[in-house]
């Protein structure tokens, strides 16, 4: 598949690697050519920078890796507003969260509805902003591998961010629309939250195994 990443930062070098092992296409593109030719270049031969221009035509799908206050920016460059990711699937992996603080920046909404306002006819998933891109590729046993909570509106671009997630060794998980995106982008500000006061964020949940969830369930009959 060729994935166009928007953004050519850190997130975009350690996704882009982790896709170029398992066989994709990488494009990158920003506002800065030459960060665009150097990212290309870190994540290696299957990468290549691409003019703003010529994006999102290439692209079969598309990942956003911006930061919040970049956003709108980003999606004008590459003609977002104009319809240009119209009918694609484009990933939203913005936190748009004070890092200082934990807090989430928007007073309302999220960033992932904010891309699917400003990207006409764009199918918007929010995904893989939780963890860090250099978790990628998960490589350990299936049973252990990350979960990624995912949630968009269609049901044809959830299916290809669930390709693209196992193609990184990662397993999903659909909790909803894209109103949901709210309470996933409220999650990545709870573990810098947790992880500020000094815990391992994997302590912070409750152990569920939803086999013995589902067992201790009455039944219909
Ligand atoms: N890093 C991770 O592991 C990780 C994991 C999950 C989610 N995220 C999220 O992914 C996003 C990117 O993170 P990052 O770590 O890759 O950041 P980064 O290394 O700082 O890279 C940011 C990218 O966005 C571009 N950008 C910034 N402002 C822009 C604007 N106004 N218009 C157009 N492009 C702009 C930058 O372009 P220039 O090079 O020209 O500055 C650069 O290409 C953030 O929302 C972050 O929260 C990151």
């Amino acid at each position: 598949m060729n994935i166009g990443i928007l953004g050519t930062g850190n997130l975009a070098v350690t996704l882009g690697s982790a896709w170029t092992t398992a066989g994709h296409t990488l494009l990158l593109s920003g506002r800065n050519p030459q960060h665009a030719s150097k990212a290309a270049d870190q994540i290696g031969q299957t990468a290549e920078a691409v003019d703003p221009a010529d994006f999102a035509a290439r692209a079969d799908v598309v990942v956003v890796a911006v930061p919040w206050d970049g956003l709108e920016g980003a999606l004008s460059l590459v003609g977002a507003p104009e319809g240009s990711f119209d009918g694609k699937t484009v990933i939203d992996c913005t936190n748009p969260v004070n890092y200082a603080t934990g807090d989430l920046i928007p007073a309302s909404g999220s960033a992932a509805e904010l891309v699917a306002r400003t990207a006409r006819g764009a199918h918007v998933v929010k995904a893989l902003h939780l963890f860090a891109g250099a978790s990628w590729p998960f490589t350990g046993p299936q049973e252990s591998a990350p979960v990624v909570a995912i949630c968009g509106d269609e049901a044809s671009a959830l299916d290809r961010a669930a390709v693209l997630i196992r193609g990184l060794g990662g397993q999903t998980a659909v909790v909803g629309g894209l109103t949901s995106a709210r309470q996933l982008e409220e999650a990545a500000g709870f573990v810098m939250k947790i992880v500020a006061a000094g815990f391992n964020p994997r302590l912070a949940v409750p152990d569920v195994d939803p086999a013995l969830l589902r067992a201790s369930q009455p039944t219909d009959n």
